[in-house]
This record gives structure tokens, C-alpha cells and sequence, in this order.
């Protein structure tokens, strides 16, 4: 089953790959949508709440005014919140089920998972609190329902449904607090949403450039298409006849009548609790072992704790007694066990004579038996066009692309590799080319990986790739577990490419 739905998830993802390419698939970027989203509905809601009166008598004839009177400003403020509101609540729950199917919520990402399910129901409570707000016959037939919802808990001394019993029973008061509420809890939200991804260094909370502008023209046009309108007044003297639900906050409110309230709390309950047990459920049988400090050979330089995508890795004062202010601790809960760590380090360098240890390791894939590995795979390259790649467990398996003239090696995360390995590969003409693989492109598994290699290769983050290293015979690949062709293209294109330049490597002039 969950293989299963996976599978559906990489297809869906494969036909917005198409459409959009890697970078911008919003599948890669649905936790920035979600936060962008929220961004559009406080803007919105902001100017909303210029025009709207918050007593009960003037609430519904104020949003009619922002409906109607004010169509081409308020009216399409309006359908903006009611849009972005709608959003929210798929981009998160598709942010969700795509973490689950990527098996990313264990672990040291049980943080994450945990606050995101509460920020589920912070969601909900904002919109149907929204709602309430219009004074229609939907608040109206919301307010009953949810007043009987909660009835069913043995919470209050008087039943809350005979605040609703006749129009005269809901105060001015009840409303200002009904606004105060709508201020708030959205002010809650946001600080929920910044504990949630506290814990992940860079996080994305902003879409690229491109995905946010098609947010909101998408927007746009379904409020201009079908804009947002209310129903008639409330009135608690009637039943409310037929009402236009919301399904992506309402959905579970005709259960309410069709089950019962116990049944209906019985099923929040249970899928919440099942929710949050997921990190436990469903947490792999194996630990990696987590990255360890070698104090002998660092110097305190920071890179490791700038570069690790969860915060693991804290600064503190240095204990050894050599003459560096600092020293990394990892901490080992939130240890990724991906190896960014050593990517980042300074004393990662091949092409060091003596037992090659670097400032921090993963004990099960020491630095110097990559080197070996390494080693040992350039010795198996002849002929043409002979390429060194280098991949990532996340990622298409490399070992596939092996081939006479092609050896290849899989690291934990491809952000592992320290771009002195490229240099080490490509110096004496072992290799006439190297090929970097990862995940796709913003879908790194362990988040930063594909971006700091990028930006190492480019010389853009320390430690850089050598200058005498020619980016010519240099090609990134950033493919999936299922994307061999892609991988295969990559390859044929770097082996034509190097085909065509000196068999010799030029040796520049080394700036660094
Ligand atoms: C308001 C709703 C939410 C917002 C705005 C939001 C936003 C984000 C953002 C911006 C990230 C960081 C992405 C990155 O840089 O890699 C993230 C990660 C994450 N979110 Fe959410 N999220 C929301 C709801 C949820 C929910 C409901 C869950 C699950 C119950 C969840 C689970 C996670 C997990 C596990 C990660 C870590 C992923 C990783 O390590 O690769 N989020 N979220």
C-alpha cells in the first residue's frame, strides 16, 4: 500500500516535472507554498478588516459591502482570503502526505512532524472561525453545530447551543470576541509555523520567485471567475435551508448530524493520535550511527555548523586546549547522519600522504575509505572519455551508469563529497571527467545537500572546488531513484563533452 501510493506520488510528480522541470515542480516547494499562502490570506485579511464591523447586527451587512460595493478592491480581497484559506489547508495537507511517502518524518524529523500536526488543527480553527465572522446562514448553521459538537464534551456548566437558540441570544460581544479570535489565533499560527521548521537550517519558507506569481494570478482568476459571496442573513428563527459548505474546512460538520458528536470527536481524536504516533509507527529498525568530532583535526572554522541542514551541530567553547575560541558538539538527535558535515569540512582533503581523517566523520563511512574506494575505482577507468561519478543514496542509484570508462561511487547524501574528492579524481588524468549525482533538483533528501554541492562546485561556498579543476569536465546530474534516462543523458553529455577537449588537463594557475 504504501509502496503503492508512493509510486502513484512519483508519476504525479514525473507529469509536473514535465510541465514545470525540477526546480520549479511545486511538489519540491509545497511547505514554502503553505507559508506563502499564509502571507496572501493575512495581507488580504488585513484589508479586510478595514471595512468590517464587528457587531452582530453590522458584520453581514459589512462584508456585503465589501462583496458588492467595493467588487474590484474588497470583493476580490475577499475571494483572495477565501481562496489562499482553501490553499492552505491543500498545500498542507499535501505537504504532509508527501513527507509520509518520502519517509521524512522520523527520527530527527519528529519535531517537524509532531508541530505539523498540531498546526492541522490551528489551520481548521482559523477558517471556521473565519466563517463565523460573515453572519450568514452558514456561521449560522457552523455556530449550532459546533455549539453542539462541543456539548458533547463535559466542558461547560450551560449548554453553549442556547447561545444560538433565538437571534437576540448572540451579543455584540460574543462577536468582538469571535474578531479577537480571528486576530489571534492566525498570530499563533505563524508562531507555530517558525517552531515547526526551527529546527532545519535555510529552511524554505519563500517559493521560488515564479511559483509564488502563479499562486497568486491562480488566485486572482478564481476570484474573478467565482467570486466569494455570502448567504442570506442569519436568522436562529430559521433552519438554515440548503448551504454551500466549505469542504476543505467543513467537510466533517454533516457528520456531526449524520453520526453523532461522540463519533464525530472520536474520529478527530483517532486520526490525530494516529498522526502523532506516526514518527513512532513507522520509524526504520536500523540507527545510523551519528557524526563524530575529531578535535586533532579541526580548527574550529564553523563550516560543519553552517553547512548541516538540522541544526545539529552547535558551537561551544573550545575544550582541548589548542588555540581555537570553538569546537563543534553534535548532537545526536538530530544528527542526519547525511555527511554534509564532512562535505563542509576544511581538513577534508584527499590528497593528504598521511591516514586521511577529517575534523568531523561518520563513523560507518570514514573519509579515508572513500579515498580507498575512489582510489580503487580510477584505477578500473580506460579508454575515451573515462568518467569518475559520484552519487547519492537518495538518490538514482550511479552504480547502475558502471559501465568500461565509468566507475562509480554512493555517498550518504551527495553533499558528503568535499569538491577536493573532484579535484583528487580529475588531477594526474585518472578520470577525464567527473559526474555529480543527487536527488532532484530542490528534493534533496536531507534538504541542502544538492544546494551547497551546487554552490561549492561554483565556487561560491568554502570549500571551493580548485580553480585549476575545469568546470568543463564537470557534470551535475540530479536524478530520482527512477530517473535513469536522466542519469544516462547526463553521462552521454559529459562524455561527448571531454571527448572533445585535450587529453591532457590543463593545470591553472591555483588561486586558493
Ligand atoms: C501551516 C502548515 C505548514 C507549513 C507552513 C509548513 C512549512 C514547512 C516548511 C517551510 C518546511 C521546510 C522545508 C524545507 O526547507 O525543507 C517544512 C518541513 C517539514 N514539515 Fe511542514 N509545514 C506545515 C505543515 C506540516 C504538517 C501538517 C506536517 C505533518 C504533520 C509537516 C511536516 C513537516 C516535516 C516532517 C518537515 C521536515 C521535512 C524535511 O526534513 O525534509 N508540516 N514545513
Amino acid at each position: 500500500m504504501y509502496k503503492s501510493l508512493r509510486n502513484i506520488l512519483q508519476r504525479l510528480e514525473n507529469l509536473f516535472n514535465a510541465a514545470f522541470g525540477q526546480a520549479l515542480n511545486p511538489w519540491h516547494h509545497l511547505g514554502a507554498i503553505t507559508f506563502f499562502l499564509f502571507w496572501v490570506i493575512l495581507a488580504s485579511g488585513l484589508y479586510l478588516y478595514i471595512f468590517f464591523r464587528t457587531g452582530v447586527a453590522e458584520a453581514y451587512q459589512s462584508v456585503e459591502y465589501i462583496t458588492h460595493e467595493q467588487w474590484y478592491a474588497g470583493g476580490v480581497m475577499r475571494s483572495l482570503h477565501r481562496y489562499a484559506s482553501d490553499g492552505i489547508v491543500l498545500t498542507m495537507l499535501l505537504h504532509m502526505l508527501r513527507n509520509f511517502l518520502t519517509g521524512r518524518f522520523h527520527s530527527y524529523r519528529w519535531f517537524s512532524w509532531v508541530i505539523g500536526v498540531l498546526l492541522i488543527w490551528l489551520i481548521y480553527a482559523c477558517g471556521i472561525n473565519g466563517y463565523w465572522l460573515v453572519w450568514d446562514r452558514l456561521a449560522q448553521f457552523i455556530a449550532v453545530a459546533s455549539a453542539e459538537w462541543f456539548d458533547w464534551l463535559p466542558l461547560f456548566s450551560q449548554p453553549l447551543a442556547r447561545n444560538f437558540l433565538s437571534q437576540g441570544d448572540v451579543s455584540d460581544r460574543f462577536f468582538t470576541l469571535l474578531s479577537f479570535a480571528h486576530i489571534t489565533l492566525p498570530l499563533v499560527l505563524l508562531l507555530v509555523m517558525w517552531v515547526h521548521t526551527k529546527r532545519m537550517n535555510h529552511a524554505e519558507t519563500n517559493p521560488p520567485r515564479y511559483l509564488a506569481v502563479g499562486v497568486v494570478v491562480t488566485l486572482l482568476i478564481l476570484a474573478l471567475i467565482k467570486p466569494a459571496l455570502s448567504h442570506a442573513h442569519a436568522d436562529l428563527a430559521l433552519v438554515p435551508g440548503v448551504i454551500r459548505l466549505d469542504w476543505f474546512y467543513l467537510g466533517l460538520y454533516p457528520l456531526i448530524y449524520a453520526w453523532s458528536p461522540g463519533a464525530v470527536w472520536a474520529l478527530v481524536a483517532g486520526i490525530t493520535l494516529l498522526l502523532l504516533a506516526v514518527p513512532r509507527l513507522f520509524k526504520p529498525h536500523t540507527h545510523k550511527p551519528v557524526a563524530e568530532v575529531h578535535l586533532d583535526n579541526c580548527n574550529g572554522c564553523e563550516r560543519c555548523f553552517n553547512d548541516c541542514p538540522y541544526s545539529a551541530i552547535v558551537m561551544k567553547p573550545r575544550n582541548d586546549g589548542r588555540p581555537y575560541a570553538l569546537q563543534p558538539v553534535v548532537d545526536p538527535n538530530l544528527c542526519a547522519s547525511c555527511g554534509i558535515c564532512v562535505g563542509a569540512c576544511p581538513s577534508s582533503i584527499p590528497f593528504r600522504h598521511n591516514e586521511l581523517v577529517s575534523g568531523i566523520e561518520l563513523p560507518h563511512q570514514l573519509l579515508t575509505t572513500l579515498r580507498a574506494d575512489t582510489d580503487h575505482a580510477l584505477a578500473t577507468l580506460h579508454g575515451n572519455a573515462r568518467v569518475m561519478v559520484f552519487g547519492c543514496d537518495c538518490a538514482y542509484d550511479v552504480r547502475a551508469l558502471q559501465a568500461e570508462g565509468v566507475a562509480a561511487i554512493s555517498l550518504p547524501c551527495i553533499g558528503m563529497l568535499p569538491p577536493a574528492f573532484v579535484d583528487y579524481a580529475l588531477h594526474d588524468a585518472r578520470a577525464d571527467g567527473v559526474l555529480i549525482a543527487g536527488c532532484r533538483e530542490c528534493d534533496c533528501q536531507y534538504r541542502l545537500g544538492i544546494h551547497w554541492t551546487e554552490q561549492r562546485l561554483a565556487r561560491e561556498r568554502v570549500p571551493h572546488l580548485r580553480q585549476r579543476v575545469s568546470l568543463q569536465r564537470i557534470e551535475p546530474c540530479w536524478a530520482g531513484r527512477q530517473d535513469g534516462e536522466l542519469a544516462g543523458a547526463a553521462l552521454a553529455t559529459l562524455r561527448a563533452r571531454i571527448a572533445q577537449l585535450p587529453q591532457e588537463i590543463p593545470v591553472d594557475e591555483d588561486k586558493h
